[in-house]
């Protein structure tokens, strides 16, 4: 018996490894068809450039760009600017965190922001995409702050999003150099940080990429507060922007490089972009794996829905079905059938990542007092995501609401998880009536229960 049960575990983990690729190639198609026409905004810092893959980060976005999603570059360049001006021996002031662009350094400045973006333009013409580095930022001088003149370092007037709009029309990618001007002509150096999020609202832009050389939230980087989404290798996965907030007030002594963008990242979404993302640059294909897969490489800093538990509907069956069928077959849920899903449809949950169904849950009343939380799954490609957990959640709340006193759970394999979440052993003479004919003596699952007059919330999984 437990030989024939271990080949159903092989079978489903075999099963598995198909369904995650099957998976991949559906969430591609499903993003690729959601941000067709839709404009992307990357700032990329600058030592991207002199990484050994820099020119396959620009294959990307011109694939990207040719599948018809709008591409957008703002190169960072402070390192290289900071270069130039030391190989010709100008002395580069900072006041108050920028930098002060004197009469002598803008010229220099102005050919070191020109060829960053000129680095970027002959990458993408290799990979046959149509570049253009414009004049679309009116800019104006900071001027004379507390008695200092800050000459020629300015801040973004406007930016020319209708001309700018034209250009991506044609199917061309506009590379913004960190130089803007005002009316008369008069050049100033300005942020990219700044251009990057006044681009992003001016062009109404629906996702912005913070490609950065630095590692990325992980754990053992930053103080990261209870229940986030984290992978397996301790990564944020996304952050709503009230976890992002309380990210930043955690860290506030910490300067590392991730958090100024996890700021913008903020800013942008409050602005009205939907989604940013911060990736470290120096992993091959990271914004290609961000865009098109839930999980991605990097974190996610999402101002507008992203995920939900919600009823499930007749639309979620075949989903729903699909998750479980590997789980049926290997012993590791009861079986069920379309029908019986149907007819207790009322009783389910999905957890949906962007209109996707990747876990779902059940909550049958079995009358004193008493409800099943029954065929929780999720899809292993996601385990570890805390979905297991939220769905499970969710039902000790919807049952705490509709005055339940206990929930309780029949399992076979998931015994420890059960604990571990507060649930405790019970005897099967404790299970409703209704439940009691039902149990098969054959299965021998093990049987926990749930008292929800003495808990407050779930112990955190993390
Ligand atoms: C059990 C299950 C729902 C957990 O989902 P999940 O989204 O991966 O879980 P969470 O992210 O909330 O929790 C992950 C933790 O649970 C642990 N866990 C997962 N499955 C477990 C199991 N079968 N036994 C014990 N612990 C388990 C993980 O090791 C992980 O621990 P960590 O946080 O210390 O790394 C999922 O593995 C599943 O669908 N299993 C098959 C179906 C099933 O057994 N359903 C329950 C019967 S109704």
């Amino acid at each position: 018996m437990d030989k024939l049960n271990d080949l159903k575990y092989e079978g489903y983990t075999n099963e598995i490894k198909h369904r995650e690729q099957v998976d991949l190639i559906r969430e591609v198609f499903y993003y690729q068809s959601r941000f067709d026409g839709k404009t992307i905004v990357f700032k990329i810092d600058y030592p991207i450039i002199n990484e050994p893959h820099f020119g396959q980060l620009m294959k990307d976005l011109a694939m990207l760009r040719a599948t018809g999603i709008e591409i957008v570059i703002v190169p960072g360049a402070t390192e290289w600017i900071n270069e130039v001006l030391k190989e010709y021996d100008i002395e580069s002031e900072y006041k108050n965190g920028t930098r002060v662009s004197t009469e002598e350094s803008i010229p220099f400045i102005r050919m070191a922001a020109f060829d960053v973006a000129d680095r970027f333009m002959t990458a993408l013409t290799a990979n046959k995409a149509n570049a253009v580095i414009g004049n679309f930022v009116r800019a104006r001088g900071m001027g004379v702050i507390n008695g200092f003149d800050y000459q020629h370092s300015g801040v973004v007037d406007k930016i020319h999003a209708e001309p700018l709009q034209q250009i991506l029309d044609q199917g061309m990618i506009p590379i913004f150099p960190c130089i803007g001007w005002n009316a008369a002509g008069k050049p100033y150096n300005l942020s990219s940080d700044e251009i990057v999020l006044a681009v992003c609202q001016a062009l109404k832009a629906e996702k912005l990429f913070f490609v950065t050389n630095s590692d990325g939230f992980f754990k053992n980087i930053f103080q990261l507060p209870e229940g986030l989404v984290m992978t397996s290798d301790d990564r944020v996965a996304r952050l709503s922007l009230e976890e992002a907030d309380e990210v930043l007030k955690m860290n506030v002594d910490n300067e590392d490089n991730d958090l100024h963008y996890l700021k913008l990242a903020l800013k942008a979404c409050r602005s009205g972009t939907e989604r940013a993302h911060v990736v470290d640059g120096r992993i091959e294909g990271a914004i290609i794996k961000e865009i098109f897969s839930n999980l991605g490489v990097g974190t996610l800093i999402y101002g507008s829905e992203y995920e939900s538990i919600r009823s499930m509907k007749s639309d979620d069956l075949p989903e729903v079905l699909r998750l479980m069928q590997p789980l049926m077959e290997a012993g590791i849920l009861v079986n069920r059938t379309e029908e019986e899903l149907t007819n207790t449809m009322n009783d389910y949950v999905v957890y949906e990542i962007d209109g996707v169904v990747h876990a779902c849950g059940a909550l049958h009343d079995y009358g004193e007092g008493q409800a099943e939380i029954a065929a929780i799954a999720t899809n292993p490609t996601y385990a570890h995501l805390s979905m297991g957990k939220k769905i499970l959640t969710y039902l000790v709340e919807k049952a705490k609401k509709n005055s339940f006193e206990k929930v309780f759970v029949l399992t076979t394999k998931t015994v420890d998880w059960f604990e571990q979440l507060g649930f405790k052993s019970v005897k099967l003479d404790s299970l409703p009536e209704k439940k009691k004919v039902l149990y098969n003596h054959e299965r021998k699952s093990m049987i926990f229960s749930l008292d929800l007059k003495n808990i407050a919330a779930l112990p955190k999984s993390r």
